[in-house]
Parts: C-alpha cells; structure tokens; sequence
C-alpha cells in the first residue's frame, strides 16, 4: 500500500476497508502470473473448474445459484440528488437514504474474505476519451473477470497518477464468513441485491451479486449509466452499441457502423458477422460487441471506441455456423459461467452443435441427458473471452481516436409489424426511431421473457439520468457534428402466421449492410414510406438467397397501416411517462408520423 501514490484512492481503500472488514487487501496487477494464480485458487475452492486444456487451454467454468443469474432491474437504482433527474424509468432513492442503507449492508460484509483492489481503464490505456475506474470486491471470480474485460491493473494505476480522479466502484457479494465457515462455491446474497449509481457523485455501490452487469462494475454501471451521465454534461454519447467495420470489394474505403439493440437481440452476432459466400469479397471487422463511447471528432464527424477489452456473451445459440469469430475467440483462456459441461472437461450449450452430447452436467451440476426436460446452460449463460483474441478485430479497435461513425442501426426483437430495414428521414426522425424503439423482453435481465417494451435506443436498463432529456441530449448532440451519421432501424425477428423467422438472419444479415452502407455512399435505392425510405426487392441484394422471392420480401418489409396506428397508440404510453421532459421535436415527429399513415 505504500506504493500506492494517488491519495484519494488510498484514503478509500482505508475508508472500505475499515467498514467491511475484510481479513486482508489484494492490489491487483494485472499480471499473467496473478491472474493464474487467483484462478488456481478458485480451483481450490470450488469456484471454478479448469477445462480438459487439450480442449479448451487455460480456461474456466463456473456456476453461479440459481438466484444469481442475470441483472436486477428492479434492484437498480439512480440515486441523483433529485429524483427528476433520474427521470420515471429508473428506481430512484434520496442519496443520503440509500447511503445509509448501504453503509448498513456494508458494514463486516467482507469478513473472512480478501478485498482486491482492482484499478482499470475503460477505453485504450491514455486515450482522451478513456476514463479510469477502481472497482474494491471481494470477488475473485470479478477480478479475474475484470481482467479480461477491462485494461486491468498497474498501468491502469500508471495513468491515474498521484492527482488522477478515477470512478470509485464498490462490490461485495455479501456473504461474510464465520471464523472457520467454509465458504462456498458462488457466494452471493439472496435475500439482499442493491445495484447503486450515484450520477452527481460518480460512484457505483454493487451489493448481493456476483454475476454479468450487478458485478462487473466497469461495464453497464460504468460505462453506461455513469458514462452516459458524464456524455451529457460534456457533450459526447455512451451508447448500448456493438460497432464494426465494412469494406465492399474493391473499395479502399471502409464505412463504420454503430448498432443498438437491447440484451440478447443480436449484438455481439452483428458485430463479427461472417460474409456469406456470396460476399467473400466483403471485410467485415470489430470494434466492439456491446458498448460505444462516440464524441464529436476534428473532422465534423462522430468517433467511437469500445470502451470494453473483452466480450461478455451469451453462450447460446452460438456455434460455428452462426457466429465462427466469438467460437474463435473464445478458443482459449476464457472463462465460461452456467453453461454445461462436457464429461471430457469442455463447454456445450443449446445451440452449439445440432445434436447434443448424450451426456452432460448442466449448469446447477446435475447429470443432463437429451431429452430429459430440462435446459442444459442457463439462457442467460455467457463466455467471457479477450476481444484482442477475435480473428476479425478491426486493427483500429484501439486507435485512442476511435473510428468515424458513418451510420447508427436502432433495431430489437418485433415478431410483428416491423419491416426488416428502414431509414430515418433525417437526424430528428432518427432520434424518433430510437426513441420509439420496442423489443420483446429476453432472459439477460429477471423477470419474464418475450413480452414487448418500449426500450428507447436499447438504454431503458442503462441510462443513468432522465430518458426525456437523453432525448434532447441526441438532438442537440447534431448541433455538435457537421456530418451526422444517417439512422436506420432494423429487425431480424418478424415472424409469419406459422411462427417462423421470415428473414434467416446472421451471415445473411450482411445484405442488410450491404443496403446500408450503399446508402451511406450514395449508391442504392429506396421510396418513400410512411415509416421512412424503405428498399424494394429491386433495391436491394437478394442474389442467390435460398428460399427467398420478391414476394417474401415484399412481406417482410410490408406496413400494415392500421397496425402502425396501434403501434403509434402503444408508443404514446411511454411519451406520456416522460411527458416534462420530452423534447417536443418528438412530439411533432409523431403528429407527422400520424398524418403519413
Ligand atoms: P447482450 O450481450 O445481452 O447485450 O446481447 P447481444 O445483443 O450481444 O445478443 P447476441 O448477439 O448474443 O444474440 C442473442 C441471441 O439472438 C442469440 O441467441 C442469437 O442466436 C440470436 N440472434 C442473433 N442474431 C440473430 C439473427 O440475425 N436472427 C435471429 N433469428 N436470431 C439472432
Ligand atoms: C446485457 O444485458 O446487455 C449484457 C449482459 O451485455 S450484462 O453485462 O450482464 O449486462
Ligand atoms: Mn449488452
């Protein structure tokens, strides 16, 4: 500790570790060698297995209790000073309540534990648009994590410096032990679960959970919430986007794209999305799977970084054919949590290989069979895999610039109604699109699955301060930048009247992009629709497409008017929510949408 230089850091670790009383203090380098030993450790606990190395080398699984198993939305809190300022989507509590409340929880809530220390950089290691963060845990498995996800360690530590400020963000899992108490395989608190933003502060409290977004601090608490708060005041952006890069054949130029879906609707799979056969003249590379970081640029355009160094994805459904990149890599030193296990030592899920091992261990540790009733991987199961590691990574991805933002893609999970593509009219009529934006509920956060919400930008989970005036900040955000990127909307998910996908989505989904970024460049066509320019079958690339016509298109881009004036009705509910706010460009958009219908 007395190499620790930055005072307000030490004076902290003093501070939490006086009220959690942990029996000691880990400063986490960030180094190989202590991330193989904090692995062995939990080896040695129960926390983690260590996979057949011949299979998968230096790699790890864990299973977390049945109650910890995806983020707490109704456990999340904005506590800004005015409960205006967190707005009507987010649950709200005075500062000074929570705080007690919390100091309460806190307090001895580390006993028999180690505390570590774990410095980290969101975004390339002294970027100007980085920002560093401390996240305290008593979690081995978040340090190990953390690790993989985030610039951890000493050169995080470099970067702040003696003066550096830095987000200080404290988690605990909750569950001290007793003198002699074996601990045990996935502490956490089910009884007690308290995700804690303080906007004005900049400071995140995490208590009761050691999973996904309630744990790893640096991503949807930081880097979102936190992150989006700073965007505001300083006028840049923190956004639930995946961005990737395409360059057509025979173009020197490559267009960015930046894409918002909500949890589980096909982020990670857009961003290392494959080019069909048909388009292996195409370059398609990453920049990042979940979150973008985009201020105005020198040049009148957007830039964007990932602020993230790791993917945290959702296991199932991934396999060779639907996303080979995320299977590359995750071939190697990953960690793996509530998938099945193999009786060889690897990983298996739903989705991975058509027909399923005879037999596995699933992810509460019970002997699986196929058939047998029940899921073998938890649907909210994820790798957890170094995005330095994925084959398509754009040699960009770490440029402390970040990349030229050409066009923004809203799109979520619509069985009905929604075309598959579409463009905004304008900047205003984009920011619309965003806004209205729904999706069907999906297993990365609690609570029931399939139902549709308004889920403006892919953010209601994620946006630290009042949605009404996150609106007005992308508004004004066009005042900032000579050259907008041009906002589409898409949606892989329609479904026909026999409950079949009518679009075939992954790979293919690169004919979406090749619509997009020659809209960018000037080059395809569209008409005018009431919903905004939407291509017809002869605008766009259907070459070669098994089992689609003209027609099928036709049907999957078609606008039922009167479903349109419900869905115009459904969007109001959230429009009346956030009323004091809401800036009244997106009240005329929906008078002009109303009137085109
Ligand atoms: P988070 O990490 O929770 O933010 O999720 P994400 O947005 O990165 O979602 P991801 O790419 O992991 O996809 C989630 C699910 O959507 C997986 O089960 C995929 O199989 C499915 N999916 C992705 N792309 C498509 C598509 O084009 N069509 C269809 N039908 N399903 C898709
Ligand atoms: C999401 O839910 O959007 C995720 C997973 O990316 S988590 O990190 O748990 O938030
Ligand atoms: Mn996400």
């Amino acid at each position: 500790m007395e190499r620790i230089r930055n005072l307000k850091l030490k004076s902290w670790v003093a501070e939490v570790f006086a009220l959690c009383k942990p029996d000691q203090v880990h400063w986490c380098d960030g180094s190989g060698q202590e991330y193989d030993t904090l692995c062995r450790r939990m080896v040695e606990q129960g926390t983690l297995i260590k996979l057949n190395p011949s299979k998968r080398p230096n790699s790890y699984y864990a299973r977390s209790t049945p109650d910890d198993v995806a983020r707490v939305e109704e456990r999340t809190y904005i506590c800004s000073l005015r409960q205006e300022d967190a707005g009507p989507t987010n649950n709200w509590m005075a500062p000074k309540a929570m705080k007690t409340i919390l100091t309460g929880l806190f307090r001895d809530c580390m006993m028999g534990r180690t505390l570590y220390v774990v410095p980290f950089s969101m975004g390339p290691l002294g970027s100007p648009i980085s920002q560093i963060g401390v996240q305290l845990t008593d979690s081995p498995y978040v340090a190990a994590s953390m690790r993989i996800m985030t610039r951890m360690g000493q050169a995080a530590l470099d970067v702040m410096g003696e003066e550096g400020d830095f987000v200080p963000c404290l988690h605990s899992v909750g569950r001290p032990l007793k003198t002699g108490e074996k601990d045990v395989p996935w502490p956490s608190n089910a009884e007690s679960k308290y995700i804690v933003h303080f906007p004005e502060e900049r400071a995140i409290w995490s208590f009761g959970s050691g999973y996904g977004g309630n744990a790893l601090l640096g991503k949807k608490c930081f880097a979102l919430r936190i992150a989006s708060k700073m965007g505001r005041d300083e006028g840049w952006l923190a956004e639930h986007m995946l961005i990737l890069g395409v360059q057509p054949p025979g173009s020197k130029e490559k267009t960015y794209i930046a894409a918002a879906f909500p949890s589980q609707c096909g982020k990670t799979n857009l961003a290392m999305i494959v080019p069909p056969e048909s388009f292996k003249d195409w370059k398609v590379t990453t920049v990042g799977d979940d979150i973008a970081w985009i201020k105005p640029g020198p040049d009148g355009m957007l830039h964007a970084i990932n602020p993230e160094a790791g993917f945290f994805g959702v296991a199932p459904g991934t396999s060779w054919a639907s996303n080979a990149m995320a299977m590359r890599s995750m071939a190697h030193d990953s960690i793996f949590t509530n998938v099945a296990l193999t009786p060889d030592g690897d990983v298996w899920w739903e989705g991975l290989t058509e027909i399923p091992p005879p037999r596995l261990t699933d992810w509460q540790g019970q002997e699986w069979t196929p058939g047998c009733g029940r899921k073998a991987a938890h649907p909210n199961s994820r790798f957890t895999a170094p995005a330095s590691q994925c084959p398509c990574i754009d040699p960009d991805w770490e440029n402390p610039a970040g990349v030229p933002i050409s066009a923004f893609i809203f799109g979520g999970r619509r069985p009905s109604n929604v075309p598959l593509v579409f463009q905004a009219f304008n900047w205003i009529h984009g920011v619309f699109l965003g806004a209205t934006m729904g999706s069907e509920t999906t297993a990365a956060a609690a609570g029931q699955v399939g139902v549709v919400r308004r889920d403006p930008m892919a953010m209601l989970p994620f946006c630290g301060y009042n949605m009404g005036e996150y609106f007005a900040h992308w508004i004004k955000m066009r005042k900032l930048i000579k050259y907008p990127p041009k906002i589409f909307h898409v949606n892989w998910f329609r479904k026909d009247a026999d409950g079949n996908f009518m679009w075939p989505g992954f790979g293919e989904n690169m004919r979406v992009l090749e619509w997009i970024v020659e809209r960018c460049r000037g080059n395809s066509g569209a008409y005018e629709s009431p919903l905004g320019w939407i291509p017809k079958a002869e605008d766009f690339n259907l070459d070669g497409l098994a089992g689609m016509s003209a027609e099928k298109f036709e049907a999957l881009q078609h606008i039922d008017i009167e479903a349109w004036k419900k869905e115009v009705i459904s969007q109001d509910e959230l429009f009346v929510k956030l009323y004091e706010h809401l800036p009244k460009e997106l009240i005329f958009q929906r008078e002009l949408l109303i009137s085109r219908l």
